[in-house]
């Protein structure tokens, strides 16, 4: 069956193309088995005003089958090998969850910790969303997560974790990536959110997912543009992407500028510096001042936990450490007149 061509894009970069429009009628004009990722943070019917004035608070019935239709074309255009990350509350993806096992294979359910949202009075806390992650076919084309750094103290930079204990043997690349992401917070302040009715996600969850399941080169689909986090974070990382969006899109074509790429790219690059390594720099430097072990220097037949230092110790080099981060702070603090040039104060 021939697929009847996308009409012109709203705009292109060197590496992807941007549709204004609804997902359910562009969707069926891309080529079945052509997309090797994609991304979907749908609206979730919380009754939210969107500026393409859709309707957010439908009957329940009617939501989920708006998403098995859009997912059911998502399916369709993913690669034999593709992968697919499906967003949304708990509640939901529960449903659709059962939907997509019969259309693709089930590899993990991802907890995102968000743990700035209101209680709700006789529920527990909700406290996480829900990433499902699916790839078509038996195994995924690409499958690399970003190793992580090792939970430490922030003060005292002892490891808060024993992780059995064989610190020996732990990978000087970091820990393996689990399925429960505490580190994602939400994109709250003012300077660095964009439109009010997307919720744009974090730059750093974007980064993991597409790091983790494509190369550069291949080709992202997100079909709910929003300000477009997916779009920038493809660009940046060398993929090719494919974007939708049912409002206004000229806040994510101002996005893509190259300027304001430059600093999503600064933002990435700091957040990166925290992955694939045991310890980020300043927390290996900390290490090493108080004499824990590092990924160089575990001393041969040393027990399989590094003994801990009497309490007194450890509050007498916590307060030692704090008393000079201090005192460098207060040498640092710029003086009247310095001007632009004056060091940050710590
Ligand atoms: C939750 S937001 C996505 C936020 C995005 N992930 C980000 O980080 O900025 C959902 C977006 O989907 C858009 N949308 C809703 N229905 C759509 C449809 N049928 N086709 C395309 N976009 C749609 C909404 O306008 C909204 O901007």
């Amino acid at each position: 069956m021939s697929v009847a061509p996308l009409p012109p894009a709203n705009h292109r970069t060197a590496l992807g193309a941007l549709y204004q429009g609804d997902c359910l009628s562009l969707l069926p004009q891309i080529e079945a088995g052509s997309v090797d990722l994609i991304f979907a943070d749908p609206p979730f019917n919380l009754g939210k005003s969107y500026a393409s004035g859709m309707d957010d608070a439908v009957l329940p019935d009617r939501y989920l089958l708006w998403c098995k239709q859009w997912i059911d074309e998502c399916a369709r255009v993913l690669k034999p090998g593709g992968s697919f990350f499906l967003y949304n509350l708990p509640k939901w993806n529960v449903a659709l969850g059962a939907f997509l096992n019969e259309r693709l294979t089930f590899r993990h359910q991802i907890a995102v910790e968000m743990t700035y949202t209101l209680p709700i009075s006789g529920r527990l806390y909700p406290s996480h969303y829900s990433l499902l992650y699916y790839c078509k076919g038996p195994k995924p084309n690409v499958f690399s997560p970003d190793r992580v750094a090792m939970a430490t103290c922030p003060h005292c930079f002892q490891e808060l974790k024993d992780y059995g204990g064989y610190k020996d043997k732990m990978n000087p690349e970091g820990v393996s990536l689990s399925d429960v992401w505490k580190d994602i917070s939400p994109v709250r302040h003012r300077k660095f959110k964009r439109r009010s009715d997307a919720n744009e996600l974090s730059l750093k969850l974007l980064d993991r997912v597409i790091t983790l399941a494509s190369r550069p080169g291949d080709l992202v689909m997100d079909p709910f543009g929003g300000s477009g986090s997916t779009y920038a974070v493809a660009e940046l990382k060398n993929r090719r992407w494919l974007g939708m969006e049912l409002g206004p899109v000229d806040q994510i074509v101002a996005r893509m500028q190259p300027a304001n790429l430059m600093i999503e790219r600064r933002y990435l690059d700091e957040a990166r510096r925290e992955l694939n390594a045991l310890f980020p720099p300043e927390v290996l430097a900390g290490r090493r001042k108080c004499g824990h072990w590092t990924p160089g220097n575990i001393p041969k037949g040393q027990p399989r936990s590094s003994p801990r230092k009497p309490l007194q110790e450890q509050v007498e080099l916590v307060l030692h450490e704090e008393a000079a981060v201090y005192s460098a702070a207060r040498k640092n603090k710029p003086k009247h007149g310095d001007g632009p040039k004056a060091k940050k104060s710590a």
